[in-house]
């Protein structure tokens, strides 16, 4: 099973890394995989921590895919690195064995501090069609214009009738990422 969640990581500047990650479990460890290349890759590499954020709040998660990286966080318990002032709940990890991969390195941690701060107030059809859209707007280059289409069209039922001002609000900025993507394309092919 594998959980969307929000994994901060410490850059080498001290300033703090946020993004978008699914996080699956395996014998009591936290097994995080990021593509080659990414900065969590990199820090993970060279700090040997990370917190898990889980948070309801598909802002975070669709301000991460379209360039609003800056999120309030505040310091973590036992790790060096920061907690998102979102997160319902947060794990804190420890890097403990690296599986190398050419493409995607697979990090086992240690879960080394547990914190809850708020209750998960239960499903809502928006929020989980914001992580779609997310996903496929991280997937732009890679996907067919018409199966991004006919997805968020699909998606965009459940936040006509379920979303809150948070879920409509994430929901414009990945349809306005897909727009300029688009446009920038379009640029680009008739300079070429
Ligand atoms: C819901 C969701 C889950 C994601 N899961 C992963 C993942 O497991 N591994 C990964 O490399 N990228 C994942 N991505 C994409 C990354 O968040 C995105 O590419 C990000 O830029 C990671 O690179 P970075 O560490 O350089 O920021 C996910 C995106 C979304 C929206």
């Amino acid at each position: 099973m594998i959980h969307e969640t929000i994994i901060t990581t410490l850059n080498a500047d001290g300033s703090t890394h946020i993004a978008p990650m699914g996080l699956r479990h395996e014998d009591g460890l936290y097994l995080i995989a990021p593509f080659k290349p990414s900065t969590t890759l990199d820090n993970l590499l060279r700090t040997r921590q990370a917190v898990v954020n889980l948070t309801d709040d598909v802002t975070v998660f669709a301000g991460c895919l379209t360039g609003r990286h800056d999120w309030p966080c505040r310091p973590a318990e036992v790790v060096e690195g920061r907690v998102l002032e979102a997160a319902l709940a947060h794990v804190e990890l420890q890097v403990d064995r690296i599986e190398e991969d050419e493409n995607r390195p697979r990090f086992y941690c240690r879960p080394v501090h547990h914190g809850n701060h708020a209750p998960f107030a239960g499903f809502n059809r928006a929020q989980a069609a914001v992580i779609e859209a997310a996903i496929l707007v991280s997937r732009l280059s890679m996907l067919p214009d018409e199966k991004i289409d006919s997805e968020m069209a699909y998606l965009q039922i459940a936040v006509d009738k379920t979303a809150g001002d948070r879920e409509r609000r994430a929901w414009e900025w990945l349809v306005e990422r897909i727009r300029r993507y688009r446009s920038e394309r379009k640029t680009e092919a008739a300079q070429s």
